[in-house]
């Protein structure tokens, strides 16, 4: 039942036309547990609550599969507001995004000419730039525009890498080479068995494995799980190798676990929290209950509520 429902919110997740309905009618069934909100300036009310209790954050302005260049031009502009913003409000937060909401689909050559945009206002306000990592079709392309950017930006920019997916352990290899800042997860969207493991305990094995791979390659590490089980073992890991708390931090999503956010801060591990926002949410909102159905409680709730 779990694995149909799965399925079901993934199919779901990549309908245009309740896309453009969800865009319409605002925050709904629930959303607002996983979305800070439509405006920018309520996404930056909650980063500076974060802030408050010790959590560092990323802004993500959400948006995807984005169909015109005019989207694609507005995406970026608000990218830029959002860097803007963390500056003027001086919140502590990084900026997260994803390449086919700055066009990548429509043209590489105008989405690697809006990260230079955004990364030359990220490298004014010396903030950082995260490229999250999207479905398979774009993996590629999204590894090789990281690639140029990091020779261009150094420091300023960093890229995910997905535990389910084969070919990710080579790719980190490819990647050691420039010393990347890599967010690694297990992966969100729904993928073909000829691409990505289709057992969880095989993900989870493939996830650890490479965490400790590149903690042990001596680059940057945020490790983005609700898993405790993945936290337990990464503590010990960093403690029995003697690997620098400077050298890694742990990242959860807005909404999740969020006692356990606030014990890691507490501990004294750098905590992130991914911030979503905008209207753009509904994508975002189906992958989150494809990831646990039982989340479909809130939605049930939300709706007798309304
Ligand atoms: P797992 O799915 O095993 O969950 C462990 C436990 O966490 C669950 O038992 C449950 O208690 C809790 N939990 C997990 N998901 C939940 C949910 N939606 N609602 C309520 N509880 C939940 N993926 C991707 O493909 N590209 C990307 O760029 C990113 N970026 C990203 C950033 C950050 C900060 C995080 C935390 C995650 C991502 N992801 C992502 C998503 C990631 O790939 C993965 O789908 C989710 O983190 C869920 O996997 P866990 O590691 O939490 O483990």
């Amino acid at each position: 039942m779990e694995h149909v429902m799965r399925n079901a919110f993934m199919y779901l997740s990549k309908s245009r036309f309740a896309n453009r309905a969800a865009k319409k009618y605002g925050l709904r069934f629930g959303a607002k547990r996983f979305v800070a909100g439509e405006q920018l300036m309520e996404a930056v009310a909650v980063v500076r609550e974060l802030n408050a209790k010790g959590i560092v954050a990323t802004l993500d302005h959400l948006g995807e599969f984005t169909a015109t260049e005019a989207e694609a031009a507005e995406s970026a502009a608000y990218c830029i507001q959002t860097l803007e913003m963390i500056a003027a409000t001086g919140v502590k937060s990084h900026l997260s995004l994803k390449l086919t909401q700055l066009g990548l689909d429509l043209s590489p050559a105008l989405c690697l000419q809006y990260m230079r945009n955004i990364l030359n206002v990220a490298v004014k306000h010396r903030n950082f730039v995260r490229i999250d990592m999207e479905d398979y079709a774009h993996n590629e392309a999204t590894i090789r525009m990281f690639k140029q950017l990091r020779e261009e930006y150094g420091n300023a920019i960093g890229l995910v890498i997905q535990a389910y997916l084969y070919k990710s352990e080579q790719d980190m290899e490819q990647l050691s080479k420039y010393r990347p800042n890599l967010r690694l997860v297990k992966g969100a969207y729904k993928e073909s068995s000829t691409v990505a493991f289709p057992a969880k305990d095989q993900v989870d094995a493939n996830f650890l494995k490479l965490i400790e791979m590149h903690l042990d390659q001596g680059h940057y590490a945020a490790i983005a799980t609700h898993d405790e089980r993945v936290i337990q073992h990464v503590k010990h890991y960093v403690k029995a190798h003697g690997i620098p708390v400077t050298q890694y931090e742990f990242q959860m999503l807005y909404g999740i676990r969020v006692q356990d956010q606030r014990r890691l801060a507490d501990e004294g591990y750098t905590m992130r929290v991914y911030v979503p926002f905008g209207n753009d949410w509904y994508g975002y909102f189906m992958r989150r209950l494809a990831e646990r159905p039982a989340n479909v409680g809130f939605i049930l709730k939300s709706l007798f509520k309304s």
